[in-house]
């Protein structure tokens, strides 16, 4: 049992393949081997799909195969003896579909359920990576915009770290807009001995909503603040301490949103970046990258109707400047593999271009498939139940905290409504009640495909029926039970108990336990959290699968059906972990 992980099972079939390639194949070195799930189960478990494309090749050159179906058998023929295959078969035109042995299958759970989930890491090409996510902008509103955003870089975080990839969690805060000079000179005007509170600005919104009243009213206070940006620039002590100042009271306001979310960011805002503007574009400037236009310095993308401007007709910088600064520091700096920028779709057009420009300095390969490589996340909207933009009812947007307190306080009531509150200490309620609530917001969110909008709705979310977190939380609770109540020491069992997976259903339950890893392999290559949600909720229904057609305890295969039991709950609890759900401490 103490074989070493040799990659995701897909991985471990597309070796043997591979071996059987360069014997069928000697000649054809690039070829890579096309493994996938068989569409149909009753064929096989997975298919190697090769021959056709194969037979295109050789064709012309002498071969000695007859078509695809030859080369097909040839590379059936080929495959090393393995304990991993049970069985093949030739299907169609040269496919050569692979029955896996159930007996390996078994063995492998096994392995994994004595030496950790970790073992079942996928191995990804790169060892560092930036995700650039949450990133709200200093004393303006946060946003479900931003929560979609902190939701889903925390998940794509959270699976390349499972992966062994050293990830740079970056929270690349609006902070350095112009928007600072009339900040600044409000508060100036407002506290003109410097005697600012956290209460006096505590609502950092409403008071970015009264300086800018003050800025479009007033010609005068217009004037001040634009000097206020100038000095603030420059590094001036009174308006660099105005601005720390604000910046922290906002943080700290974020700060609970991420707390409470569970998500782990570290800030580099945009002011950060600002020192290697010039160095960058002096850089982009040399590859004659950069342009001078209508009095605004820009490069031109091919195929965009519009310029990057890089520096504003005033000489300032802007976000793309900043952006193209950022990708420097972090490719040069930090020297990362991968940067990934989750936003909504909105930004499309501007990381295309930031990227472009990128390729065209030569700091990013020109090809998509080859590392270091930039990636941006796009998403949709938050829309409300009447299909527009999200609001609540009393405010315009809709506030973060609000939002996940009403999703906490739902599903206490629904727990009281179930006589929880007799059960349980009050702290228990709450606890669980934040770790549904929240896990429901989140689950939500990433079960759908991001790109596409999503209407908010608590009743859905919340249900305990249908593909909800909910639902899935109470599964997994369920499986616990099953194990506690067996009355049986599952460590013990791990070590001295078989798996087994004599029942079909089993089986099914089995192979979907092993595609574990090639699962979050797909979805955090492709940036798709949706694939593992949906993996989790194929997983209970197999689970449902199985419990309904196999006995598990009093039958003569306890031991056996109760180490399947503990290994779905281990493989469910990785996913609620990769998923940024904290399942409820069991009751
Ligand atoms: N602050 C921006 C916004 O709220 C998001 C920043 C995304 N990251 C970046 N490197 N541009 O829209």
């Amino acid at each position: 049992l103490d074989q070493e992980n040799v990659g995701s099972l897909k991985q471990q079939i597309a070796k043997l393949f591979e071996e059987s390639l360069r014997l069928t194949v000697p000649d054809e070195l690039d070829v890579e081997p096309a493994i996938a799930p068989c569409q149909n189960p009753r064929f096989g478990d997975y298919q190697c799909n090769n021959a056709m494309g194969l037979w295109s090749k050789v064709k012309g050159k002498g071969t000695q195969f007859r078509g695809p179906q030859s080369i097909g058998q040839a590379i059936m023929k080929n495959l090393p003896s393995s304990e991993i295959i049970d069985s093949c078969s030739i299907a169609g035109p040269g496919f050569v579909n692979v029955v896996l042995s159930k007996q390996w299958i078994a063995k492998s759970i096994q392995r994994m359920l004595v030496n950790g989930i970790e073992t079942w890491a996928p191995k990804l090409p790169i060892e560092r990576a930036v995700v650039d996510f949450s990133s709200p902008n200093i004393a303006k509103e946060m946003h479900v915009g931003h929560l979609r955003s902190t939701i889903i870089g925390d998940t794509l975080a959270r699976m390349l770290e499972y992966s062994n990839v050293n990830v740079l969690r970056r929270n690349h805060v609006g902070d350095w807009g112009t928007q600072f000079g009339m900040l600044i000179e409000y508060l100036f005007e407002m506290f003109p001995n410097g005697e600012v509170n956290d209460q006096a600005i505590g609502d950092l919104e409403a008071f970015y909503k009264a300086s800018k009243q003050r800025f479009d009213s007033d010609p005068a206070f217009k004037e001040r603040a634009q000097k206020a940006v100038v000095s603030l620039q420059g590094g001036e002590e009174r308006y660099r301490t105005a601005w720390a100042r604000i910046c922290e009271i906002s943080r700290r306001g974020y700060e609970r949103v991420y707390e409470r979310l569970g998500v782990e960011l570290e800030e580099k805002g945009e002011s950060f970046y600002n020192p290697y503007i010039p160095g960058a574009l002096e850089l982009l400037s040399q590859q004659g990258l950069i342009e001078e236009s209508e009095g605004a310095r820009v490069i031109f993308i091919e195929g965009k109707n519009i310029p990057l401007i890089v520096v504003k007709r005033d000489g300032g910088y802007n976000y793309a400047s900043t952006d193209l600064a950022a990708l420097w520091y972090r490719l040069n700096e930090e020297k990362v593999e991968w940067i990934i920028y989750v936003t909504d779709v909105g930004q499309r057009e501007h990381f295309e271009m930031v990227f472009t420009a990128a390729k065209r300095a030569g700091w990013l390969p020109a090809e998509d498939n080859k590392y270091p490589k930039a990636s941006h996340v796009g998403f949709g909207l938050v829309l409300g139940e009447d299909g527009k933009r999200f609001r609540t009812r009393s405010t315009e947007t809709v506030k973060l905290v609000d939002l996940l307190d009403e999703a906490k306080s739902r599903c206490k009531t629904a727990l009281i409504e179930r006589g929880k509150a007799e059960q349980w200490t009050a702290e228990e309620l709450d606890e669980t009640a934040e770790a549904v609530g929240y896990g429901a917001v989140k689950y939500a969110d990433l079960k759908n495909n991001r790109t596409t909008n999503y209407t908010f709705n608590f009743d859905q979310m919340l249900s305990d029926k249908g593909n909800t977190a909910v639902y899935l939380l109470y599964a997994h609770a369920r499986i616990c039970s099953i194990i506690r109540k067996s009355g049986k020491d599952i460590e013990e069992l791990k070590k001295v108990g078989t798996l087994e997976l004599a029942h079909p259903d089993e089986r099914v339950l089995g192979l979907h336990l092993l595609q574990f890893a090639e699962i979050v392999e797909e979805a955090c290559t492709n940036l798709f959290p949706n694939v593992l949600c949906e993996y989790l909720y194929n997983l209970s229904e197999d689970f449902t699968g199985f419990y309904t057609n196999c006995q598990v305890v009093g039958s003569s295969e306890e031991i056996s059906r109760l180490l399947l039991c503990e290994a779905t709950a281990v493989v469910m609890r990785k996913c609620f972990h990769l998923l940024g759900i904290t399942p409820p401490p069991p009751s």
